[in-house]
């Protein structure tokens, strides 16, 4: 069996543990995989599969990034890309595809699956909001680093006597905000799913002074709508292929530093963690958890339960339904965002 595997949307830490875990049993089996390169990218225009051998997956499972580049190519804009994408499976000899990604990426997988094309699902998004699973490659990691920045920004911040806005990843959910934000001590935490106002969060910030607290951590997720704030709830501006706005072109923590400064009169500082929230080595909760999801992929492929995806579901694996998991986003609930304000 020659099984082809992609990665396709943003990058995550943990991807190259994935595509071991799958190269790895694969082989194991005496089965063939083939790596397609920078997602649907590759089998659009057909870049060509390269045969995975042991050695190109040594030394690869602590290395962010992923080995066979990804892309956010949609096929699904296009109905000639589609018919280029099967055309290419066939010819390159695949008689089944792992598609490792996020909505996006999984959505094409569904629409192919929906086509009759052999395309199973590994879930992977540092914004972990997909439906079902509970867990998403790349999260944990992701946490890690806006956790380290907001210990190093509490230091300069109560040096300064500052309001420091940390703008972190997050288009729709606000997982990581929270979760880096209970893990690093914010002061506030600003997240699609519970929009504020600029006055709330001014009178905020007035009401910790009144209390003594002479800096404050705002965590602020990119995709945040905050009224009072003409640019950053706007939905002009660049998109990319699957017409996402461009939030990093946005800017919504350095328009909420300037709003701060302005309305309060404190000093105001922004840092936006951008790419490096994606960048560099999984931890060890990512390498772990890629490794059991890609083999859970792998299992999938090889008993041919195609249009299906393993998730998370408490601490093991279950299998879902490519559809359930793209049919929405999984949303931070109440409790835990009003848990954080405990800590405000
Ligand atoms: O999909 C995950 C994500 O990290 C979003 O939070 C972010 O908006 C987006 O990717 C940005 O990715 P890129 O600029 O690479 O398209």
């Amino acid at each position: 069996m020659r099984i082809g595997v992609l990665t396709g949307g943003g990058d995550a830490p943990g991807l190259n543990a994935a595509i071991r875990a799958v190269a790895r049993k694969a082989l194991a089996d005496g089965n063939e995989v083939a790596g397609v390169r920078n997602g649907w990218a590759g089998l659009v225009r057909d870049q060509g599969v390269g045969l995975i051998d042991p050695h190109q997956v040594s030394g690869v499972l602590a290395v962010g990034g992923t080995m066979l580049g990804t892309s956010r190519v949609n096929p699904l804009s296009d109905e000639s890309a589609m018919a280029a994408v099967i055309d290419h499976f066939r010819s390159e000899g695949l008689d089944a595809l792992i598609a490792i990604g996020g909505d996006d990426t999984l959505s094409v997988a569904r629409a192919l699956s929906d086509r009759g094309l052999p395309v199973v699902g590994v879930p992977k998004t540092m914004d972990n909001d997909l439906q079902v699973t509970e867990y998403c490659i790349g999260f944990d990691s992701a946490v890690a680093i806006v956790t380290e920045a907001l210990d190093r920004l509490h230091t300069t911040a109560a040096a300064h006597h500052r309001v420091m806005v940390v703008e972190v990843m997050g288009r729709d959910t606000g997982w990581v905000a929270v979760m880096g934000g209970l893990a690093g001590g914010a002061d506030l935490i600003v997240i699609p799913e519970f929009p504020v106002s600029l006055q709330d969060i001014v009178a905020h910030l007035r009401s910790r002074r009144e209390r003594g607290r002479d800096f404050s951590i705002v965590v602020v997720a990119e995709g945040a709508r905050i009224d009072g704030l003409a640019e950053a709830t706007a939905e002009t501006g660049p998109r990319d292929a699957f017409g996402h706005l461009l939030l990093s072109r946005r800017g919504v923590g350095p328009q909420l530093a300037d709003g701060i400064e302005t309305e309060t009169g404190f000093e105001a500082r922004v840092t936006v963690l951008g790419y490096t929230q994606r960048g560099g080595a999984p931890t060890a909760y990512d390498r772990i958890w890629a490794t059991r999801v890609g083999a859970a992929g792998y299992d999938l492929a090889v008993s041919s339960e195609f249009g299906r995806i393993p998730v998370k579901r408490g601490d093991g694996i279950a299998t879902a339904e490519l559809a359930e998991v793209v049919a929405g986003q999984r949303r931070v609930p109440e409790d835990l965002y009003r848990l954080a304000e405990v800590f405000y």
